[in-house]
């Protein structure tokens, strides 16, 4: 019998993101989110579910901004560092050795070798339960040109981007269909 909190691990499987966040002393860190979903087109909104005792978490309640970087398949170990705990004597950042590139609007830095970097501005946080449910306005959209079909969509076979189960389970399907 499944228990009634593991309901998540039936709504499944979900892209990951690796978050990058900036403290007020411009310290960098990265943390992995999968509960995370577009939840408008105009404005262009973001929701991400945080655990309010992360890092991360007071980061972007601080800041305001943060930066979603997806993953390729290649990263899939650098993305389990980064949902490691938070250490203040060595960043995930490093940790991982993610290679970072300022962004253009925020302060949290871009990861170089994700295909895909959305910087975002926070426009509102409320409590949801044990989580804090964060949305952010996207203000800048990058994605390299060779991972995105003439409609804009991801070539998800090229990037095979990680999805989380839970835990420590990921899926690598990459099967697209047109219906
Ligand atoms: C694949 C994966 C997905 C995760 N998804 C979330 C999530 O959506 N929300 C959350 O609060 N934590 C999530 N976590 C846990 C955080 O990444 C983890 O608590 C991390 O230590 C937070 O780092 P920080 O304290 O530096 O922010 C996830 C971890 C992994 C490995």
């Amino acid at each position: 019998m499944i228990k009634l909190e593991d309901f998540h691990r039936l709504v499944s499987p979900r892209p990951v993101a690796l978050v990058t966040t900036v403290d007020e002393k411009g310290r960098e860190d990265v943390s992995t989110f999968s509960w995370i979903t577009p939840v408008s087109f105009d404005p262009p909104l973001i929701a991400l579910a945080i655990g309010p005792n992360k890092h991360s978490y007071w980061n972007i309640t601080r800041i305001n901004e943060f930066v979603v970087n997806i993953p390729t398949e290649k990263m899939i170990d650098k993305v389990w560092i980064a949902g490691g705990p938070w250490d203040p004597k060595k960043s995930k950042i490093e940790k991982a050795k993610l290679k970072t590139k300022p962004a253009e609007k925020v302060r949290p830095p871009l990861l170089s070798e994700c295909p895909v970097n959305l910087e975002c501005i926070v426009e509102t946080a409320r409590k949801a339960g044990d989580h804090v449910i964060v949305i952010g306005r996207v203000v800048k959209v990058h994605a390299k040109d060779d991972i995105v079909d003439d409609r804009g969509n991801l070539k998800v076979d090229v990037v095979r981007p990680p999805l989380h189960v839970a835990d420590n389970l990921f899926a690598f399907p990459y099967v697209t269909k047109t219906v």
